[in-house]
């Protein structure tokens, strides 16, 4: 039998990676690379680059990156096995017992979701179903709706669901393992969802992967209660429902988010396409990634009540700084989608999407909001309150011109506003002249990982180095298994760690370090001890605030610490 990296190989010299590539993406060659518009986020001039030498794809605009597989299983929102399983099928490679076991499960699992989605289907039809019927003709949802996003309804149990999965044959065990049963208070086993009208999740290629379930009484606690997290189900990195969407979005390039099950259906119904709803919690980056790839525009239209919690969210600076053409509705107080379409109809929504405010100056809004700014004080608590946000846009020139914007609004110095991010942490320093930095505008970099990937770009040159780097401690995430694979021979594209893999795909497709290794490996201990100096100079200080003895251990390594600095700086 083949080893595993043999069959990856093999895989990848029968699918190689321009070919793969080429399917979704118009490449063109430009020297030893080939270029085109990255599919992972809109753009209109290419940033995205394949190297088919080195089997590597890298996107210059939003840092995507890594292999065949990796391209993969982020086209197709899959994992790794799934991928290996899919570019196995189509190269006719054959997968070992282990891999094809694994696929054998999980396709379990997909069965018995498939199973109980449409148990629950019938139900909703069947005599059980009334209750959750006439509630859905109470929101107005029509036969129409209730098909296209298989609604269904989940008897009141307790094992309902678990008898009819066990008559078609359907082991306990894997319906618990795909959240649809849980421990009851006496040990046996319960359905997870009772008496609830039930909202299938599905993904992008239209398989169940879990469930919503609403309550039908008032009485009944919590108003949803969802799948828990399983091995196919990730709330953050889905959006409902994917299905619907992904073919609308296709013909529209257009979305809307929203917060609930209910109105993306009523949103539906009314002729509006395109709505997900990022099921209740956050915005996270996958789910901005998975629209920003999909849409050139994104309508926001959250509850008014939990605007003010959003504006603070991550997610939605992201989603702002991303390259979609995001805006943002604002909701009468109390109301959200569905809502405004059963009170005023399609003409309510179209207008109030008419009126429609940038989502990223709705957001600096919301963030000025409390802010006094007639004092200084006041206009510094406002900077703050805004610039991680603007940091989190990608674009650079977008960063420039809301620090611009800002400096106006505030009455402040542009030049002020850029020292208070510098102080957030904003990338200080540019080693060279690389056009993109790690995550450049993601406001996350300091100097000591730019000199780290600077030492990993020696590795895709020389490799063997790697021995010289095992005493290094990398603040880079994934930078230490890149170092690892290096040495131990393998190819860190590979590695399972998408950290990795990407962090190595980006180095590599980039051009060579700036330096010699003997010099980047003193400026990043210089860049060491300078942090660890910072650190036990605020450890003195506080002692000394505190009116405590400061150890000599400390004041010891301190004293070393300076010594060696003062000796670098002559060296
Ligand atoms: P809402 O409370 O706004 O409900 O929650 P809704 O979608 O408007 O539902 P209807 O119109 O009352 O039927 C918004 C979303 O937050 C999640 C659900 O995904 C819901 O669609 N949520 C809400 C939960 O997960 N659990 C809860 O208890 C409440
Ligand atoms: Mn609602």
């Amino acid at each position: 039998m083949p080893s595993s990296q043999d069959l990856v190989a093999e895989i990848r010299s029968r699918a190689p990676i321009a070919e793969v590539v080429g399917e979704t993406v118009a490449l063109r060659r430009q020297g030893r690379r080939l270029a085109g518009l990255c599919p992972f986020h809109s753009e209109r001039t290419p940033s995205f680059s394949v190297d088919p030498e080195r089997g590597l794809f890298y996107c210059f605009g939003c840092q995507a990156g890594g292999d065949v597989f990796a391209f993969v299983m982020r086209r197709d929102g899959i994992g790794f096995r799934d991928a290996l399983v899919q570019l196995a099928e189509r190269t006719g490679v054959t997968l070992p017992e282990e891999t094809s076991e694994r696929h054998r499960e999980l396709d379990a699992v997909r069965r018995v979701l498939e199973a109980a989605a449409a148990a629950y289907e019938q139900a909703l039809s069947a005599a059980v179903g009334k209750a959750a019927r006439d509630y859905l003709d109470s929101r107005q949802i029509g036969q129409a709706a209730r098909t296209t996003f298989r609604l269904g309804y989940a008897p009141e149990g307790p094992d309902w669901l678990l008898a009819t999965l066990r008559k078609g044959g359907f082991d306990p065990g894997l319906i618990m393992r795909a959240g649809l049963a849980q421990d009851g208070r006496q040990g046996q086993a319960i359905d997870r969802l009772r008496h609830r009208l039930v909202y299938p999740i599905r993904d992008r290629r239209g398989q169940v992967v879990g469930f919503g379930g609403r309550a039908l009484e008032s009485a009944q606690q919590p108003k949803y209660l969802n799948s828990p997290e399983t091995e196919l189900f990730h709330k953050g990195r889905t959006l409902y429902d994917l299905t619907v969407a992904t073919g609308e979005w296709r013909e529209g390039r257009q979305a809307v988010l929203v917060e609930g099950y209910m109105d993306v259906i009523a949103l539906h119904q009314a002729g509006v396409k395109g709505a997900v709803a990022s099921l209740g919690t956050a915005l996270t980056e996958e789910q901005v990634r998975i629209l920003a790839q999909a849409v050139d525009q994104v309508v926001v239209a959250y509850d008014a009540d939990a605007a003010g919690e959003h504006a603070t969210s991550r997610g939605l600076w992201l989603l702002a700084g991303s390259g979609v053409a995001a805006r943002v509705v604002r909701l009468p107080a109390g109301e959200d989608p569905d809502s405004v379409i059963q009170k005023g109809g399609e003409d309510a929504w179209t207008s109030a999407v008419d009126a429609a405010r940038r989502l990223i100056d709705a957001l600096t809004d919301q963030a000025l909001e409390d802010a006094d700014l007639t004092t200084p004080r006041g206009k510094r608590q406002a900077a703050q309150a805004v610039l991680p946000g603007i940091l989190q846009l990608r674009s650079p020139l977008e960063q420039n011109e809301e620090i611009q914007r800002l400096s106006q609004r505030l009455g402040v110095e542009e030049r002020g506003l850029w020292q208070e991010a510098r102080k957030l942490g904003a990338p200080q320093v540019r080693l060279a002249s690389r056009t993109a930095g790690p995550a450049a505008g993601a406001g996350k970099v300091d100097r000591q990982r730019l000199i780290e990937e600077e030492i990993l770009r020696i590795l895709v040159q020389e490799p063997e180095r790697a021995s010289q780097m095992t005493d290094l401690r990398f603040e880079t995430p994934g930078a230490d298994l890149v170092v690892r694979d290096c040495l131990l021979g393998a190819d860190p594209a590979r590695n399972e760690s998408a950290e990795a893999a990407q962090l190595w795909a980006r180095i590599s497709v980039g051009d060579g370090p700036v330096g010699t290794w003997e010099a980047l490996y003193r400026e990043w201990l210089g860049e060491g001890r300078k942090r660890r100096l910072r650190e036990l100079q605020e450890q003195v200080r506080q002692k000394e605030a505190g009116g405590e003895p400061v150890p000599a251990s400390l004041l010891k390594e301190l004293s070393e610490l300076k010594q060696e600095d003062e000796r670098s700086r002559h060296a």
